[in-house]
């Protein structure tokens, strides 16, 4: 367990500012600490209320939650209802139509505004080219899109037609856009000429184009939104624009009513393998889940508040705290397509100022961007809106959190640190605002419904004041239902550590009132600027180039991003690995990488190596070698098989060619 915390987590504990709830936001809050023993006394009763009051049922459930299958969970599985028409018809039906859903903003300042009744409409249009190119429901549907509002129209369009989206993050590489096509099966693919970011058009087409040459693909059409106005290649046949069939179609739509348990969506996720998870969701229970945490850990208030979480439509958050959670319960919400500095560094508060933003959803890696920007930058701005502020993806650091809330909140408002995974679907650990007196750096305390603790090496709960593991102790709603086509993976992975416990594969600590610190990952799982890689992946991804012989990956402590991927390899002589320049490694390893998984998995420094530490049985020791990456003295290593390899590693690296950038 020591061996894999992180390195500079350890101090968190003696952390000892509290920040208690004022008297004026508790008196308003949406959720009040009666709730806790209320969902404790009877779990499924409660989440049952929750589904009832939150979502509209087109056929009422009786039965509420079925673990006989378990660790398959059924919730609400003799309901019927459709997510497209709970995130958006009965919103206008309920004479709310001219509502702001979205307000977007371009990254170059362009901004569309969309009411609720105009969602209506795109999202029927949508709904009806979809079914016009042959999607049914049950179909899958792969989306590759910046974030633009077309990119929430065509979720709410596969949601409206039961076909299930697996959204593509648009920093991935054609590679693995080919192999969460072919694993999905996906019919149809939606896509843009390109977006914008960084001040520049980046093309999104050519790398569809890409994927799909790569070999057969159950494929049928390319459905390609125009934003950049570039050039883009074209399949007769397979390619439509949108304009020609979304804008010309029908905008009346009749949502299909689906069983609670049809799935909604897969997103793919990094593992500890090679091969990424496809996590699949379903209907009611991860609806229920988003709209309830939705509402309860951000004190939503749908008439007045104007909501913005800054996370791409390509990960998990995107998907319950940008798309699903706030629609559903009717919130006016900022989307932004660009970079956070583009065309300055105060673009984030200037938005906030612009549309009086009073909830704002970020993650660490983005506070601390700004802390070393300078907080010149915000105070010129009005940020007096903000009234509640949310971080997530990766733990915050105590002096991040005490900056977010004097800076940028003002020292008024109430920040919640929310735990929670693309696993999860929705928020598990968190304070609330108004009823928590919170800790910098904490998630504290699991939300009503829901059962989670820390354990040890055998399973059982640590006192107070100690360290183990995360588990889920009871099923929850928003729960994954498996992965994709290997239901052996999903048991072996969540279910097998501990017996009926879900392991979250998180250290954490539990402190002497019982609130729980996240640790960070205890397996093979990097965290950086809090999307989530595989070591394994970035390894198979290295040794996939010719010069490299042998590669092993570790996430090394980074100031900024929280992890940074840093990569030892041994080179091939025979290959012609070997006679270049360290420089020269370094860029055609990364760009190497970037074009086998993408960008964001580029490492930030690749060492050349002669030798690898290993066990006896042949395991890489990635610990010695994470105590290299953050020039640490190297650690015990009397298990190695040959203990003179740090000693060489060690002299290897004195030596110059170590690069930091991007
Ligand atoms: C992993 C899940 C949840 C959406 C974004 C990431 C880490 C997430 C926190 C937090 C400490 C956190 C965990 C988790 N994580 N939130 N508040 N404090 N760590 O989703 O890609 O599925 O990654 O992110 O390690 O297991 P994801």
């Amino acid at each position: 367990m020591t061996d894999t915390t992180p390195g500079g987590l350890e101090n968190l504990l003696s952390e000892d500012r509290r920040f208690p709830p004022s008297s004026e936001f508790a008196a308003q809050a949406n959720v009040h600490r009666d709730a806790y023993a209320w969902a404790d006394a009877d779990r499924p009763a409660f989440w049952a209320e929750q589904a009832r009051d939150l979502l509209d049922w087109t056929t009422p459930f009786h039965e509420v939650l079925d673990w006989s299958g378990a660790p398959v969970a059924r919730w609400f599985a003799d309901g019927r209802l459709n997510a497209a028409y709970n995130a958006v018809d009965r919103h206008v039906e309920a004479g709310r139509g001219d509502r702001v859903a979205l307000h977007f903003e371009g990254e170059g300042g362009d901004t569309r505004t969309i009411t609720y009744a105009d969602l209506q409409r795109e999202v029927s249009k949508a709904a009806n080219a979809l079914a016009a190119l042959g999607v049914e429901t049950g179909d899958r549907v792969a989306i590759y899109l910046p974030l633009i509002p077309e990119a929430v129209f065509t979720m709410l369009a596969c949601a409206r037609i039961g076909a299930p989206h697996s959204v593509v993050f648009g920093g991935f590489s054609a590679e693995a856009l080919y192999s969460r096509i072919v694993d999905a099966e996906a019919k149809l693919v939606v896509t843009a000429d390109g977006g914008f970011r960084r001040g520049a058009a980046s093309a999104l087409k050519p790398a569809v184009d890409e994927a799909l040459a790569k070999g057969e693909s159950p494929v049928e059409h390319v459905l390609v939104v125009r934003r950049t106005g570039q050039d883009v290649a074209w399949t007769e046949g397979r390619d439509v624009w949108w304009s020609d069939t979304v804008d010309t179609a029908s905008d009346e739509h009749t949502p299909v009513a689906v069983d609670a348990e049809h799935p909604l969506f897969i997103l793919y996720t990094s593992g500890t393998t090679g091969k990424p998870k496809g996590i699949f969701h379903t209907t009611g229970g991860y609806l229920t889940q988003a709209a309830y945490t939705h509402k309860a850990v951000f004190d939503l208030k749908a008439e007045t508040d104007v909501y913005w979480c800054t996370a791409d439509i390509g990960w998990i958050t995107g998907h319950t705290y940008v798309v699903y959670g706030p629609l559903v319960n009717g919130a006016t919400q900022v989307i932004y397509e660009g970079t956070p500095d583009t065309p300055h560094r105060g673009r984030w508060w200037e938005i906030i100022e612009k549309y009086k933003v009073s909830i704002l959803y970020t993650a660490p890696t983005a506070i601390r961007t700004c802390m070393k920007w300078g907080e010149e930058i915000p105070s010129k701005f009005d940020l007096s809106s903000l009234r509640v502020l949310g971080s997530v993806g990766e733990p915050i650091n105590p002096e991040a959190w005490v900056w977010y809330r004097r800076v940028i909140g003002g020292d008024r408002t109430p920040i919640v640190d929310t735990w929670w995974q693309t696993e999860t679907g929705a928020i598990m650990i968190s304070p609330l605002p108004g009823v928590t007196t919170t800790k910098p750096g904490s998630a504290q305390v699991p939300l009503p419904g829901i059962a989670a603790t820390v354990v040890d090496d055998d399973a059982h709960p640590v006192p107070d004041g100690s360290g183990g593991y995360l588990v889920v102790t009871e099923p929850w709603p928003s729960m994954l239902r498996g992965i994709w086509g290997d239901q052996e993976r999903y048991a072996d992975t969540y279910w097998s550590r501990f017996k009926d416990l879900y392991f979250a594969g998180d250290g954490a600590k539990k402190d002497d009132d019982g609130d729980i610190w996240l640790l960070g990952r205890v397996d093979d799982v990097m965290n950086v600027s809090g999307h989530r890689l595989s070591t394994t992946e970035i390894e198979s991804a290295l040794v996939s180039h010719p010069w490299v012989a042998e590669a092993a990956v570790v996430g090394a402590t980074d100031e900024t991003t929280g992890q940074a991927v840093v990569a030892f390899v041994i080179l091939r002589g025979d290959a012609g690995g070997g006679e270049q320049s360290a420089d020269e490694v370094q860029t055609t390893l990364r760009n190497h990488v970037a074009k086998e998984i993408g960008p964001i998995a580029k490492p930030r420094q690749i060492l050349v190596v002669a030798e690898l530490p290993k066990t006896r049985s042949g395991k890489i020791m990635r610990r010695l070698l994470r105590d290299v990456a953050e020039h640490r003295q190297v650690g015990d290593a009397t298990t190695l098989a040959d203990a003179s390899v740090m000693d060489l590693i060690a002299q290897g690296l004195s030596a110059p060619g170590a690069k930091q950038e991007d």
